[in-house]
């Protein structure tokens, strides 16, 4: 057994992650004078959600008519009808006041002429349930609300008094005697290699997505699927992973993201004939139709010979149209990102663009509440005490299939806040905390300690390439059952090198070779657990068009999947979507015709 000393900590919430809905969590308990300690492996404002650009979906109206029904209608439209009504309710409905308390605490929105909060129009939201125009409903702060939300949520989180644990990377969870509750997270420093006990009532994963499985993405090198890893690792399911969204626009080379609010702007896309194709496709919303159907549209312009560039691989977007003014006023971010990744003056020329791994829709199955689901034959909707969910770690699930872009960031705020309002409803302070059980604890050390030591063949950076490279080709944009079974084969072959891994460096402080080998076993249950379920479903829906299945099979494939990971076996199974809004139709709900399915088109 490992020999690591340990200092322990008790606090009653731990928080893992300080992106947008790890602050929100941390901010929220703490002001409800529940001790919280957030533990994130970065520093909190070099988080991903800093990386968010176009801004965050609220129906304010305030640049025209909206309201939370239409909002709640394109949400369920947007998820190809695999979202769960109730939580999509609770996130239109909760949209306005999370804003607006974002706003008070001090977070920076452009405004308009009469000062109201700046709304710009976003892929596939629209008014009148879909029928009216494009609705200005994504609230933003210029083309960099993410770093203005994260900034903002930190600083109030200091002011509550949260405590921060900064470089501290979650090894794993710790859970009680009986594996029926989880009571803490182990946790190492890497500035000086000490190990760490969190010991909570309440543990709150909110360690973002894994888009770092693919090897071209939008996502930050640190979106390794940490939460999800650890959660595979502790017997419970992960849900709708094989649900991973593109978004249309990634520079074309280095990934680097140019946001939806490009084309919100006024932006759009043509082909090599100069054609604005997207007109073909999607008549109504054209350039603003949902991101998997832009990306779907792009991938087959340049499958059918319409790229531009010398190997026509690519797209471009125009927004060298638009005055110079929206431009600097607007979209100075990505005018600057793309001078520097494309080196390209957006007011002269077009920016070259494909589409790139963006979000996971799928993640740690979580009520609206953000507890955490642990589904049985007998109970789909069964909670697993003492561990929350929250943000893109989490799958609520708001974005079923697909999400709507400006959609991720109001998700990171309203159910970081609803944990935050669930766990003071749970939790008393004067309560003591739930027992530490030394067992999970030496097998989590044990496991470091195995990493540590590995000395196979293959170095951590080869297998990492070979598991990218393979997600990119075999679970792509477009999937077949013959690249999805060569894919689930090779993931196979990949994952069970693991056994063989090499780390050079043994040392404890500052390890980034160890670090990545522990983010590698993060990432690789996330990735099996991906393409294992898109081999399995049989259907086309939001993210996953299956060429071999080309429709959405409602009457078999209305459901979520379920996936435990255990190695490099992926045991799958399935529950039920919710089909109920939380209002109904008599007490002011939505009326359930409006959204039942039909043909999702734009
Ligand atoms: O395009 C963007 O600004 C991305 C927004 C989002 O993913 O919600």
């Amino acid at each position: 057994m490992a020999a690591y000393p340990y200092e322990t900590h008790t606090y009653d919430v731990v928080v893992v992650g300080a992106g947008g809905s790890g602050l929100r969590a941390t901010l929220g308990m703490a002001e409800q004078g529940l001790r919280t300690a957030c533990i994130t492996k970065v520093f909190p404002t070099r988080s991903h959600t800093v990386a968010a650009q176009g801004g965050i979906a609220a129906s304010l109206a305030n640049m025209g008519p909206d309201n939370w029904q239409w909002h709640l209608y394109d949400t369920v439209k947007g998820s190809d009808w695999l979202g769960d009504t109730d939580a999509m309710e609770y996130l239109a409905r909760q949209a306005p006041k999370a804003v607006y308390e974002l706003e008070h605490y001090g977070v920076p929105f452009s405004r308009t002429e009469e000062g109201k909060i700046y709304q710009r129009p976003f892929g596939g939201h629209t008014t009148e349930f879909g029928e009216g125009p494009p609705v200005q409903r994504t609230c933003a702060a210029a083309d960099r609300t993410g770093h203005a939300i994260l900034h903002t949520l930190y600083g109030q989180s200091l002011k509550e008094k949260a405590e921060f644990f900064i470089e501290y990377f979650a090894i794993d969870l710790i859970m009680s005697e009986d594996g029926k509750q989880c009571v803490g997270v182990l946790a190492w420093k890497l500035d000086d290699g000490t190990m760490h006990v969190f010991s909570s009532k309440m543990v709150v994963l909110a360690t973002g997505g894994y888009g770092r499985a693919y090897f071209s993405a939008t996502s930050a090198h640190t979106c390794t699927g940490d939460g999800g890893g650890m959660v595979a690792r502790a017997g419970l399911p992960l849900q709708d992973m094989e649900f991973v969204q593109f978004h249309p626009t990634g520079i074309y080379g280095s990934g680097c993201l140019i946001t939806e609010g490009a084309r919100g702007e006024g932006g759009y896309l043509t082909n090599s004939e100069g054609e604005r194709f997207m007109e073909r496709y999607a008549p109504t919303y054209k350039d603003l139709a949902s991101r998997d159907v832009v990306s779907r549209c792009m991938t087959l312009e340049i499958r059918e010979g319409r790229g531009v560039g010398e190997h026509k691989d690519h797209i471009f977007l125009h927004l060298n149209h638009l005055p110079p003014e929206t431009l600097h006023e607007r979209l100075p971010g990505i005018s600057e990102s793309a001078r520097i990744f494309a080196g390209v003056d957006v007011t002269k020329e077009p920016i070259p663009v494909l589409p790139t791994v963006h979000y996971n829709m799928g993640g740690i199955p979580t009520n609206y509440h953000g507890e955490v689901l642990n589904p049985t034959a007998d109970n789909p909707d069964a909670i697993f005490p003492g561990l929350m969910a929250v943000g893109e770690a989490g799958c609520a699930s708001v974005h079923g299939a697909n999400r709507l872009g400006s959609n991720s960031l109001i998700d990171l705020v309203v159910f970081g806040r609803a944990a935050a309002i669930r766990a003071g409803e749970l939790l008393k302070p004067e309560d003591a905390n739930p027992p530490l059980n030394k067992a999970s604890i030496d097998k989590a050390l044990d496991r470091f300690d195995h990493f540590r030591h590995a000395n196979g063949s293959v170095p951590t950076a080869e297998l990492r390439l070979e598991m990218q490279r393979t997600m990119q080709a075999d679970a792509a944009v477009f999937r077949t059952d013959k690249t999805l079974a060569e894919g689930v084969e090779k993931m196979d072959r990949v994952a069970a090198k693991m056994a063989d891994i090499k780390v050079t460096d043994r040392s404890l402080v500052w390890n980034s070779d160890l670090m990545e080998t522990l983010e590698l076993t993060n990432l690789m249950p996330n990735a099996l657990a991906t393409i294992v379920g898109a081999e399995a479903r049989k259907e086309s829906r939001g993210a996953h068009a299956h060429e071999d299945w080309p429709n959405r099979d409602d009457a078999n494939w209305r459901k979520h999947s379920l996936a435990w990971v255990d190695g490099t076996k992926v045991t799958l199974d399935y529950r039920p979507v919710h089909l109920d809004p939380l209002t109904p139709e008599s007490e002011g709900g939505i009326p359930l015709k409006k959204i039942a399915p039909k043909a999702r088109v734009y």
